[in-house]
């Protein structure tokens, strides 16, 4: 199993946003997690278009961009042209997933799927085909800093299985509340993608990263 962590940006210092890109290529980081929200899906507002413009412009990393937006399909080709390789969408938040999906995969990027603490698995299971990625969020979307929900795990596990079942080759991505420690809950239920915002960017960030990857190749 091949494993990534996929920094969120939510949790870096805008100030010095370019800067502390860098420094996460540097410490060997190929994905970089976008969260994009609108105020309405989720309570907050973090940033769109413009930000991810500019940091394409200097940085080669594959861009996971997490949209919490209602109705994201009226998006998806802006994310693209921004420089999103791929673009992953709530269950919750559309209202003919398919066409989503669809939408996503004809404008050439990787397609992933969201669901909230309390959707459960069934909910998507039908789609998984036609994905690359399906992202169980482990807090409620809407917040960095936010505590793992452990009742979430079995929700990895169960979705591991059908995968595992079905022999698809679909990732297995975890949001929120991700650290030293719930990394392990959540790789041993069978997530790939460990995104992580807070645990990251709060302290020496090159030395945060190489923490979370020793733990990867135990
Ligand atoms: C939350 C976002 C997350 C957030 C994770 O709604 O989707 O990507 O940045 O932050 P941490 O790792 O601090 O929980
Ligand atoms: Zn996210």
């Amino acid at each position: 199993m091949e494993y990534r962590l996929c920094p969120s940006i939510l949790s870096a210092d805008f100030n010095r946003l370019g800067e502390q890109i860098q420094a996460l290529e540097r410490a060997g980081v190929k994905w970089l997690h976008i969260d994009v929200m609108d105020g309405d899906f989720v309570p907050s507002i973090s940033f769109g278009m413009p930000v991810i413009k500019s940091i394409r412009k200097e940085s080669r990393m594959f861009f996971d961009v997490h949209l919490m937006v209602s109705a994201p399909e009226r998006y998806i080709q802006d994310f693209v042209e921004c420089g999103a390789d791929s673009v992953t969408v709530h269950a919750e938040a559309c209202e003919d997933l398919e066409r989503a999906i669809e939408l996503i995969k004809d404008a050439g990027v990787k397609v992933g799927i969201s669901i909230k603490p309390a959707t459960p698995v069934n909910d998507i299971s039908h789609l998984l085909e036609d994905v690359d990625m399906v992202l169980i969020m482990t807090v409620q979307p809407g917040f960095g800093g936010q505590k793992y929900l452990t009742e979430c795990t079995e929700k990895i596990e169960e979705l591991k299985e059908i995968i595992d079942r079905e022999g698809l080759n679909v990732d297995i991505e975890v949001d929120g509340g991700i650290n030293d420690e719930t990394l392990e809950t959540a790789m041993k239920a069978g997530a790939n993608i460990l995104v992580a915002g807070s645990y990251v960017f709060n302290g020496d960030l090159e030395s945060n990263v190489h923490k979370i990857q020793n733990k990867m190749k135990e």
